[in-house]
């Protein structure tokens, strides 16, 4: 366990949280349909930011394994980038569930604008309580949102109740990398205060994969490949007026304080990892 207390995220805080930002991405014109961190595969590439964006995408369907007969959940969707990647690069149909209303009405306006509005659709829920019956899914994916989610473990026995038996979960998640710590940065804390977000410990993780009903195939830990590549490239983009406003409206107990991507120079806490499970 990581020594640290954390403050658990609260679903529909976490939703409103994503409204603000949503809207905001609209209005400053830095809108994108993958809202998670890229995926490098080797020091030495040289994608850009966007690029690493659709790979982190790429290296799921690996995972995945599916095809143009299967359903697949996106748990925590965003607003559907990755969603509608996987239909155009599989052929699958994707159901997507987020617990923010406006992610979900750009992810629908972007799969009915890609033409696949029959194969994609997106819908508001809290993936606690997932609403669809028992073993709906031929596989789930969740990129970057059970950091969100008040309890793993609940999740991922929602997870187990929804895929039906040979199906995979392919997921990442942040970790603390130095969870004996007692002391964390204080960039640390600000990120996960107003991002609503908490660290894994990763030797949790199969055990917690385990009690829910899921079979661990892989656990890899790609920090290199993600969080430290990403603060790395963020570096290099000029921190003129970086504050995220979005942050800030009608949260004013944050406004003097609010996170910003500069309180993250030389912060190294933050691991990722990518896990695949499946039902037996
Ligand atoms: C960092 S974003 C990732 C979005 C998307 N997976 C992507 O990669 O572009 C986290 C997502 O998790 C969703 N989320 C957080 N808590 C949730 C919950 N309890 N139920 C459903 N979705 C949730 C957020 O609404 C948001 O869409």
């Amino acid at each position: 366990m990581t020594n640290v207390a954390q403050t658990l995220p609260v679903p529909n805080a976490v939703g409103e949280l994503y409204d603000r930002l949503t809207l905001s991405a609209m209005n400053d014109g830095t809108f994108n349909p993958n809202v998670h961190i890229g995926y490098w595969d080797t020091p030495e590439s040289d994608a850009s930011i966007d690029e690493a964006m659709d790979r982190l995408t790429d290296v799921f369907i690996e995972r995945l394994k599916v095809n143009a007969s299967s359903h697949v959940l996106d748990l925590g969707c965003g607003v559907g980038g990755p969603g509608l990647r996987v239909v155009a690069k599989t052929g699958a149909r994707v159901t997507g569930i987020s617990i923010s209303e406006e992610q979900i009405k750009t992810a629908n306006r972007l799969s009915a604008e890609a033409g696949v509005a029959d194969r994609a659709v997106f819908q508001h829920g809290d993936a606690m309580r997932l609403p669809f019956p028992d073993k709906s899914f031929d596989a789930v994916m969740a990129l970057e949102s059970m950091c969100h989610m008040p309890d793993r473990q609940q999740v991922l026995s929602e997870v187990c109740r929804v895929l039906v038996p040979g199906g995979r979960l392919v997921l990442t998640d942040v970790f603390d990398r130095f969870p004996r710590k007692d002391v964390r940065p204080q960039g640390v804390d600000k990120f996960c205060r107003d991002l609503m977000s908490t660290m894994a410990d990763i030797d949790d993780y199969v055990p917690m994969l385990h009690r829910s009903g899921l079979r661990l195939r892989e656990i890899l830990d790609v920090t290199e490949q993600t969080t430290l590549r990403l603060s790395y490239e963020l570096a290099k983009v000029p921190v003129a007026d970086e504050r995220p406003a979005a942050l800030n409206e009608g949260n004013f107990e944050f406004s003097d304080e609010a996170f910003k991507p500069s309180d993250l120079e030389g912060v190294d806490d933050f691991g990722c990892l990518l896990a695949t499970a499946e039902r037996p």
